[in-house]
């Protein structure tokens, strides 16, 4: 492992514009330099890179991270390999330090990560080959009408019949890599001490490789050729592969998207192929999930309009529906949302197979605006000419209003619908609790009113994060218990978990510019490069002190009243969330019918230290406690 001093002296002495400046044309402006984002496709230039921050991020797409990040990003290269590369150029020798007893080793994970990439890719070549000597699998492709420069296009290949095919691809067949890529199943079965049978997951299927948006194959889906069940496999979770953060297709369209204007979100791997084939090179698909909020954010990324295609039948309302909510939280007025529902006897591949691709296009110009579908939502199937119906259909807006940001849009929808149900405006708004013209008041730490209306809602664990992320000293400051409870936590309990360790690897030197880079090489790096975006576009006010100068000494000082403001509010959100936490374990045992005294001696221990957390929330006036 490479110390993380060693990390911190090698980006003191690189400098970052030099190193990005390889790669992309920059210009000064300001105190930066700006150029057009090697990440995405844009016209303008929103790339900038700080030579003080020693830092880079593209307010177009998000990218963002040190010289080692855009070296590993840019050109590919592993961690160690960047670090080694950068360390060469300044002169310094790479040492090495044995890694601290359980301690994640951060770049044994990258290794994997790679070594996955190489695995699929592997397969990918090889599925594609067999493709080539499988009449049967091109007579199907050509019967759904494809023709064989698309399916190149999108590297679509062959599983052939049989059990364990891929041991002419690999080497090694029992390489743990290829069961990490979900590639082969190894079964339960199997004598002890005898090995464990491994077969292939992918059979007799169409493969359609998966890719992210730096290109890399990291899953597949394959179809049955006819009939069959399951009509689609996909690969399982992998550390590259998350389907709710995925889209089919998305590298692919990237071209299209910025040609179109808009990305068209459908629901099929074979509708992305065929509308691409046909003119509609901008359309992307979910994975067989509904549509996520991660999902809106990754277009978002490359347009500002998304449309989403369903089809006419109730399951395809009720994905729009999925969209609808994943989308209200990013409703920014410079963004659109639009929703098109098709007959239901056709998905997009059908429908512009028999209407044409002129009467699709006329489909999507006339799809419909997310305000229009937000209301007939909530007054569908109501009694509009009844109280009660009017009442309904507002209890229904309310979780939806309250999910989107307080702007010109949602002050729109009120309108319409303070009209709909024949209230005022302002009726409409207090009965839906949304504070229309003062600043939102999300909870008892929001103090930046001005901004506050951009970032979505955010939920107290996720808050914490955000804080840990961007101050990591913070992790250093909190106690033993404090530490406990994070790292227990449901939901994120690993990822805090790895947070903490790295502050503690980091020590007095933790910041905001090396976790970052660390969190690159990390299993869970999806997850923390969504949450390190959303800080860098929404904390506009603390990006400075999460990015200082150290020879600034206004803004070091600076920064220390906000990580002392920062962890006041962190240690609240842990009280809160050990309170959450104990209320849910006392309903637990509560529910049971009789219980032990020993039990109900831990239920009480339980309930008081419950009252006292209670107490001191209360006086905290972090508010909103459960009773
Ligand atoms: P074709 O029948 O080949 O036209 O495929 P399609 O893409 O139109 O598929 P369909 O409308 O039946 O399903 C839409 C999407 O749901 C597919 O592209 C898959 O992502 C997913 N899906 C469909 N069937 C299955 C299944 O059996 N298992 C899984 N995991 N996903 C499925
Ligand atoms: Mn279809």
């Amino acid at each position: 492992m490479i110390p993380q001093s060693f990390l911190q002296d090698l980006l003191n002495r690189v400098d970052i514009v030099e190193v990005v400046g390889r790669y992309v044309q920059l210009k000064k402006g300001g105190a930066n330099f700006m150029g057009l984002c090697p990440f995405h496709n844009e016209k303008s230039p929103s790339f900038t890179v700080s030579p003080t921050k020693q830092f880079y991020h593209c307010f177009g797409c998000g990218a963002h991270g040190s010289a080692i990040s855009f070296l590993m990003e840019h050109a590919g290269l592993g961690f160690v390999e960047a670090v080694e590369e950068l360390a060469r150029n300044v002169g310094l020798d790479v040492p090495r330090e044995a890694p601290m007893p359980g301690a994640p080793a951060p770049a044994a994970q990258r290794a994997q990560t790679l070594g996955l990439v190489d695995v699929m890719t592997r397969a990918c070549d090889y599925y594609r080959k067999q493709l080539r000597g499988a009449p049967v699998a091109i007579e199907y492709l050509k019967r759904r009408g494809l023709t064989g420069e698309i399916a190149a296009h999108f590297g679509l290949g062959y599983a052939p019949d049989g059990w364990q095919n891929l041991e002419a691809a690999f080497e090694n067949y029992r390489d743990d890599q290829l069961l990490d890529a979900g590639l082969v199943i190894e079964s339960e079965k199997g004598e002890a001490g005898s090995t464990k049978r491994r077969y292939d997951r992918f059979r007799d299927r169409i493969m359609f490789p998966i890719r992210n948006t730096k290109g890399q194959v990291i899953a597949f889906g394959g179809r049955v050729l006819d009939k069959g069940e399951p009509k689609y496999l996909n690969s399982p979770e992998t550390p590259l592969f998350s389907k709710g953060s995925e889209l089919y297709g998305l590298f692919e369209a990237r071209i299209g998207i910025r040609d179109a204007g808009y990305v068209l979100v459908v629901e099929g791997y074979m509708d992305v192929v065929a509308l691409a084939q046909l003119g509609f090179p901008q359309a992307v698909a979910t994975l067989g999930t509904a549509c996520t909020p991660m999902h809106v954010q990754k277009l978002l990324r490359q347009t500002e309009t998304v449309v989403f295609s369903f089809d006419g039948d109730a399951a395809g309302r009720r994905a729009a529906r999925r969209a609808l909510e994943a989308c209200l939280p990013h409703a920014d007025d410079n963004r659109s949302f639009k929703f098109l529902f098709l007959p239901s006897e056709h998905d997009p591949d059908s429908y512009v197979r028999e209407h044409g691709a002129q009467a699709f296009a006329d489909e999507v110009s006339r799809a419909m605006p997310m305000s229009q579908f937000l209301i007939g939502e909530v007054t569908a199937g109501k009694e509009m000419h009844q109280p009660e119906g009017r009442a309904r259909a507002l209890f229904e807006a309310k979780p939806l209003l309250q999910q989107m940001p307080a702007n010109a849009l949602r002050g729109q929808i009120i309108h319409a619908l303070a009209e709909r149900v024949g209230s005022s405006v302002n009726e409409v708004a207090e009965l839906c609790e949304l504070h229309i013209g003062a600043a939102r008041r999300q909870n008892a730490w929001d103090k930046a009113p001005a901004k506050r209306e951009k970032r979505r809602v955010v939920g107290t664990e996720h808050r914490a994060l955000q804080n840990l992320l961007m101050f990591p000293a913070l992790g250093n400051e909190l106690t033993e218990e404090e530490t406990k409870i994070l790292r227990e936590m449901g939901h994120h309990g690993e990822i805090f978990s790895e947070v903490l360790t790295l502050c503690r690897e980091m020590g007095a030197e933790a910041d905001f510019r090396y976790m970052s880079d660390r969190l690159k090489i990390s299993p869970n790096w999806a997850s923390f490069d969504d949450i390190i975006r959303e800080i860098l576009s929404f904390e506009e006010n603390a990006r400075d002190l999460m990015l200082f100068d150290p020879e600034d000494e206004a803004q070091v000082e600076r920064r220390e009243e906000q990580i002392a403001l920062r962890l006041t509010e962190l240690r609240s959100a842990i009280r809160r969330l050990h309170y959450d936490r104990l209320c849910e374990a006392l309903e637990t045992i509560f529910k049971r019918a009789s219980l032990t005294s020993d039990e109900l001696r831990h239920a009480q221990a339980l309930s008081r230290e419950r009252d006292e957390l209670k107490r001191w929330l209360a006086s905290a006036g972090t508010g909103g406690t459960r009773s």
